[in-house]
């Protein structure tokens, strides 16, 4: 899970990095996605340090995340302030869907490390929903090709999330 959730996050800080590049005449739209970096470099060192404490070995693809997480960032905003926020809604709908398994997963349990597992996780889907809905808001769902668009990037982030788990 910490594996999972740490090559999750840096993957997050690098398509917000990227989006940031492409749209950097854009002041408004940069404003929003510095608020949105600004958390996922919280999430981020929160599990940088996790995985340090529990002796978990990042995943092998941390390269690959950071390139294509970047590129994923990148496009989508290149084709316009719109359809960087239809990548955001895409990806935080996955990754919501990802932390309430791993909240599933833990809700029985007890155990004081568990417990603080869930709080964390369910403190990181509560932003990531909140990023879902400011690119809601600014019109990510109208951005063209939305379909096609949020489709590929769903698949792109599902099977992020299955390879990082593999290792
Ligand atoms: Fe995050
Ligand atoms: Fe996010």
């Amino acid at each position: 899970m910490l594996r999972v959730n740490q090559a999750g996050e840096y993957g997050a800080v690098r398509i917000y990095l990227g989006q940031m590049a492409a749209l950097q005449n854009n002041p408004k739209a940069l404003k929003t996605l510095e608020h949105m970096l600004e958390q996922e470099k919280e999430h981020l060192e929160a599990f940088n340090k996790l995985i340090i404490d529990y002796d978990v070995p990042p995943t092998l693809l941390t390269p690959l995340w950071h390139v294509g997480g970047y590129l994923m960032g990148v496009t989508s905003a290149l084709l316009g302030e719109k359809a960087a926020h239809a990548c955001t809604i895409a990806v935080e709908e996955v990754i919501e869907e990802h932390y309430q398994s791993q909240v599933d997963a833990l809700s029985a349990s007890t155990h004081p490390r568990d417990v603080q597992f869930k709080a964390l996780f369910q403190k990181c889907q509560q932003e990531e929903s909140e990023h879902k809905h400011i690119a809601i808001d600014q019109g990510g769902e109208s951005a063209p090709f939305y379909p096609i668009l949020t489709n590929l990037i769903k698949n792109a982030t599902r099977l992020a999330i299955f390879l990082s788990k593999k290792g």
